[in-house]
């Protein structure tokens, strides 16, 4: 037990606090496992240990490979790819790691060396539960940074850390339907509660959910992506989606998930047995409890849907911004009308001579088929449009038969990422929207500039997510009081320096989410999923009254914290990388 011996000296010399100098086991020390410790591990997960690379490694002097550089750079922007390697992330921002100055991007010369960055030393490709559990338990026994990777989609860098072990949990794709689901009960009681469910592994995506789900004529409460892992972060961290407004967020449909436990136990936790990890599990965050290997959630009609589609463009500013004002004063009642989706603001404030700004909304309408009646309650909103803008607006209205073919005529299969990303957000509620607000939060971004793409999203919620109030589970409680998710989406660069890029990331946090807890000073929280990755007091912001229950779950269920994402439960006792306890 070398580690122990480590902290141990650690202890002495800071003169008593056992848990001041308290860090994970780096290669460089004794107690980093030896080659015969990683061969067997190896032999326990029956050969799916691989050591990891970053994705730009081939791309590199010395080790540059003109075959395999040109594989990653064709790749670079294909969600797809990434999401099955071990070495890639999905914003290439969360590859690198800015305190040592380490990074390996695809677009850097040749001459620059690669350094491993937040990238795992090696990875568990796990095809079985109990890969998980080798996996889990030999971190805990060698005191190893572990990390959870399923796609690489997160906006706050959860899933890498360096000199970590990765779980790859992508090669999970089992799919089932069940037309009597009944949860795992404790042994010697029963229930008769029987529920049409579907069943996912911990490495399906949506697209290929949706495929699936098509064919078997269901439909669950997902998100609108490509490739974003439904059973990890997605639903863990609560998922909006756009059959919400319907039934509510993912989190509030699942009935039941199988887990791996930090003691390297697998368990099922459901309404019946292991309810504080059910509780946790739903909205509390992913990575921070366990590793899911799969979810089962509640399975409803593929739905037809009624989809409209609103937009405009203009390079004057200020009939451009008195258009987005107008919209949102439409939310509320076409919200009250089955209306939810999503609206987008990308305003060229970027040059001297204004460039093009372009507005889009789309609204959906699930269960509608009658295009005619959903025309009628969007002519209001088209004609207020060209009220303010001087411009008609562009409108299509499209009846889908399912929502599965829906998503499928909306997403190719990928999803553009390997850019550098930065996330603002806050969730805004519907009183303020109902009060005549909205020209606040207009005003407000008006305020802010705009480099070249960089955007606002609008996530509309309501109905049943509002609805689902009674749902005691971890989920930030703000989100049943919000009309609209507002997301403020900026960009960085590989040919940024650090410095630069913490420029980006510091306007955020010092302007951007300021002006968006402004709105509603003392109210309200935040998307944990889609946020600001140095959200200040993120408890607060991600669970609102929910965090002392989730730490007290966190505690109990993983006493060595071996579960530690980047602003997740318990993870204001660690650094940043999660390699060092602060307190
Ligand atoms: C293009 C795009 C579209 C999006 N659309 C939506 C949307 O419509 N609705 C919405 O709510 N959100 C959406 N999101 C946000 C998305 O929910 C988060 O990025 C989410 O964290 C992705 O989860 P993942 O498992 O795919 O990603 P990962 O980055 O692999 O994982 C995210 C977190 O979950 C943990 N985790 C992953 N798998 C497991 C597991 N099996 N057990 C335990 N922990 C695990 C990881 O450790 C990490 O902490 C979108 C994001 C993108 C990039
Ligand atoms: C694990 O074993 C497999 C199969 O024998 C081998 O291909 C792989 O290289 C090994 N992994 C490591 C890290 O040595
Ligand atoms: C996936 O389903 C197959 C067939 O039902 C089963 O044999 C296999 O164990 C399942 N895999 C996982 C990881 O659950
Ligand atoms: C969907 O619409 C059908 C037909 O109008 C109706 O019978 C059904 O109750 C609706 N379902 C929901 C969940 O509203
Ligand atoms: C048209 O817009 C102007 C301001 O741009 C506003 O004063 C007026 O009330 C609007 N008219 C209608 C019919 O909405
Ligand atoms: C605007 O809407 C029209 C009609 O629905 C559509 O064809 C076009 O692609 C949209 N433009 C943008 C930028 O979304
Ligand atoms: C995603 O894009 C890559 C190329 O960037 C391509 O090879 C792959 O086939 C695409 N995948 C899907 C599912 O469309
Ligand atoms: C609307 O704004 C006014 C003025 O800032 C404020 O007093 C009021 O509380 C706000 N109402 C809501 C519901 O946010
Ligand atoms: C920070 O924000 C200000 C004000 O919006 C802007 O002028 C400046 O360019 C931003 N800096 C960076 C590095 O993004």
């Amino acid at each position: 037990m070398r580690h122990w011996l480590l902290s141990l000296g650690a202890l002495l010399t800071s003169g008593g606090s056992t848990t001041a100098a308290f860090c994970r086991c780096q290669p460089s020390q004794p107690c980093w496992p030896s080659e015969a410790n990683w061969v067997s591990l190896n032999s326990s997960v029956e050969g799916n240990l691989i050591a990891v690379k970053p994705f730009g490694y081939p791309c590199h002097d010395p080790n540059f490979n003109d075959a395999e550089c040109t594989i990653v750079k064709e790749n670079t922007y294909s969600s797809s790819y990434r999401s099955s390697q071990p070495g890639a992330l999905q914003w290439e921002n969360w590859e690198s790691w800015p305190e040592e100055e380490e990074q390996c991007y695809v677009e850097t010369d040749q001459s620059t060396p690669c350094k491993q960055g937040r990238i795992s030393l090696f990875s568990v490709i796990a095809q079985t539960a109990e890969h998980i559990q080798a996996a889990v338990k030999f971190a805990a026994h060698h005191n190893i940074k572990l990390v959870i990777k399923n796609t690489g989609h997160d906006f706050l860098g959860r899933s890498s850390a360096p000199h970590s072990l990765q779980i790859l949990t992508h090669g999970f794709k089992n799919i089932s339907v069940a037309d009597e689901f009944v949860p795992r009960t404790p042994a010697g009681t029963a229930t008769s509660e029987k529920i049409k469910a579907v069943t996912l592994g911990a490495g399906v995506q949506l697209r290929e959910m949706y495929a699936y789900l098509g064919s078997k004529g269901v439909m669950v409460v997902g998100g609108a992506s490509n490739t974003v892992g439904v059973a990890g972060g997605y639903v863990q961290g609560g998922g909006h989606s756009y059959l919400g407004w319907m039934h509510g967020m993912a989190s509030d449909n699942v009935l039941e998930f199988q887990v791996v436990l930090a003691d390297g136990s697998l368990v099922f936790a459901n309404a019946y047995q292991n309810t504080d990890l059910f509780f946790a599990l739903r909205g509390g965050g992913g990575g921070s409890f366990g590793v899911v290997v799969s979810v089962t959630v509640k399975a409803y009609p593929d739905y037809p849907v009624v989809y409209t589609m609103t937009n405009y463009s203009t390079t004057a500013a200020e009939p451009f911004w008195n258009g987005v004002d107008a919209f949102q004063k439409h939310i509320v009642r076409l919200n009250d009308n089955g209306g939810s989706g999503w609206y987008g603001i990308i305003p060229d404030s970027s040059s001297a001579t204004p460039g093009v700004s372009t507005f889009l909304a789309v609204q959906v309408f699930v269960n509608q088929t009658n295009t005619k009646s959903i025309g009628e309650l969007m002519s209001p909103v088209i004609s207020d449009l060209k009220n303010a803008t001087g411009i008609a607006p562009l409108h299509g209205i499209v009846a889908f038969p399912s929502m599965s073919s829906m998503y499928l005529a909306l997403f190719s299969g990928n999803d553009t990422t390997g850019l550098q990303t930065r996330l603002a957000s806050r969730l805004v509620s519907r009183s303020f929207f109902e009060s005549g607000n909205s020209t606040q939060l207009t005003k407000g971004l008006k305020g802010l500039s705009f480099g070249p793409e960089e955007a606002v999203v609008g996530v509309v919620t309501g109905g049943q997510v509002s609805r689902n109030r009674d749902i005691k589970s971890g989920l930030n409680p703000a989100w049943r009081d919000t009309m609209v998710h507002v997301i403020i989406v900026r960009f960085m660069s590989a040919d940024m320096t650090f410095e630069e890029q913490e420029a980006v990331a510091s306007n955020i946090t010092e302007h951007d989410v300021p002006m968006l807890r402004s709105l509603e000073p003392g109210k309200m929280g935040a998307y944990g999923n889609e946020a600001d990755a140095d959200e200040v007091n993120f408890q607060e912001s991600f669970w609102g009254e929910n965090y002392p229950r989730l730490r007290g779950i966190k505690k109990r269920r993983d006493p060595g914290d071996l579960f530690i994402v980047r602003k997740g439960v318990g993870s204001e006792s660690w650094d940043d990388s999660g390699l060092c306890r602060v307190s």
